[in-house]
């Protein structure tokens, strides 16, 4: 007979806990018999006390198992998916996701909305007319196994570790966040659950990701891997820098514009070379090594497969995206050489614009945010546009432009050296 005060007591007390105690806790949590405070006082001793590797896979399989674990592995073509952890300007599922498709794996991506200054790709999609987040398992299944579509990007439906929605609800009011074990193993349990077959992490680290530090991003990504790996999955993650943000955009129909440039075969360097590195993990995950995802992308067969992916969830591929009602300019006070953009006051900045959402459930400004004329490295003269901001609620503009006055310097003697965009990767 198990107690929810004993197990609280044995992790406040820096045991470790059995997996029975594991699976009965997250279970009868799910089923509301272990209350809301008991749950988070036992995340607030798990943010202190930590998990071991044993603890953190048995935790993250309880969550897969409150719910349904998908499986795709009839579907004729390796499936694979790609998970961020989040940044500023963060689009590449877009391209990623079509373009990945066109070179012959399937993607699975049950994808989220944005909270705070980080944007979701269900918002982003969002803003193209018509298309719809929610798709049941057989069409999702049909649309994947369809080879001219082959990727599907939906909302979580509520049978999908179900134990991790209120347990991330709860962190969230409870400054339960940040503990690499609870983050890992909820990112990774709906992960494993959506039956995907390979994964390639993208895990953020700089002033606009949710980890600021390569070290706590290295031990994050370090135990993703391992739970995906220890569940069947081929987990690879690459670090990447998000101290300035992806591309020339933040912002829901802003990004999707971007996005559609990439594939196009233009679009901005940085946010084609991190598009293209992932799908060379994505391919290399599943399998495929004789496609060089350059060449879809270059040919247009990522663009038909979006047209086609974007037709299958409801949305006109060719319908006028939202546009703000209002922009304001922020120019250049001096010439010179742009040496930072911040990727936080960025992201910070869109959000009170209205491209992002205070609380789950609020309405997101498709048409909101903020367009980047310069990027770190590049020459501006006096005067000259330096970032564009939309909005459909003018009043936001003092706030955004308070939180933009510090987000960039220009000087006319420091030229930065460029960061590269990928500082490690690690695998199991
Ligand atoms: N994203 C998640 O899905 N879970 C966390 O715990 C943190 C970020």
């Amino acid at each position: 007979m198990h107690s929810a005060v004993d197990v609280i007591r044995a992790k406040r007390d820096g045991g470790q806990l059995s997996d029975a105690q594991i699976d009965w806790v997250v279970d009868a949590f799910t089923r509301g018999e272990v209350a809301d405070e008991q749950m988070a006082a036992l995340a607030m001793a798990i943010v202190w006390r930590g998990m071991t590797r044993r603890e953190t896979a048995r935790w993250t399989q309880a969550m897969i198992d409150s719910g349904k674990r998908l499986d795709f592995t009839d579907l004729g073509r390796p499936t694979v998916d790609k998970h961020s952890t989040g940044g500023v300007g963060d689009k590449i599922t877009l391209p990623l996701s079509p373009l990945v498709a066109a070179c012959g794996a399937a993607v699975p991506q049950l994808s989220g909305r944005g909270l705070g200054h980080t944007g979701g790709t269900l918002d982003k999609l969002e803003s193209i007319p018509g298309w719809q987040a929610d798709i049941p398992v057989e069409r999702m299944r049909e649309l994947l196994a369809d080879p001219a579509i082959g990727a599907v990007v939906c909302a979580a439906g509520a049978d999908l570790a179900p134990a991790d929605k209120r347990l991330y609800a709860l962190r969230d009011v409870t400054g339960t966040v940040e503990s690499i074990p609870l983050i890992a193993s909820s990112i990774m349990s709906k992960k494993i659950a959506e039956g995907t077959g390979a994964l390639v992490l993208d895990v953020k680290v700089g002033r606009g990701a949710f980890l600021k530090e390569l070290d706590q991003a290295r031990e994050l990504a370090t135990a993703m891997v391992e739970l995906g790996t220890d569940a069947g999955v081929r987990t690879v993650a690459l670090l990447t820098g998000m101290d300035t943000p992806l591309g020339h955009t933040a912002g829901n129909a802003l990004e999707v514009c971007e996005s559609l440039d990439v594939l196009a075969g233009g679009g901005p360097p940085d946010v084609v070379d991190l598009t293209l590195a992932l799908a060379r993990e994505m391919l290399a995950q599943a399998g495929i090594t004789d496609v060089d995802p350059a060449d879809a992308l270059a040919d247009g067969r990522a663009m038909d497969h979006w047209r086609a992916m974007v037709r299958a969830q409801g949305g006109d591929p060719d319908a006028a995206l939202p546009q703000a009602r209002h922009t304001e300019t922020l120019r250049a006070p001096v010439s010179g050489t742009l040496t930072r953009l911040d990727a936080l006051d960025i992201g910070l900045a869109a959000w009170r614009l209205g491209a992002g959402r205070a609380r789950q459930g609020d309405p997101v400004q498709a048409g909101a945010g903020i367009e980047m004329h310069a990027k770190p490295g590049g020459s501006v003269v006096e005067g000259q546009p330096l970032l564009t901001l939309h909005t459909d609620t003018p009043e936001a503009f003092p706030t955004a432009l308070e939180i933009l006055r510090d987000a960039f310097t220009v000087s006319d003697t420091d030229h930065p050296t460029p960061q590269p965009l990928i500082l490690d990767r690690i695998t199991a």
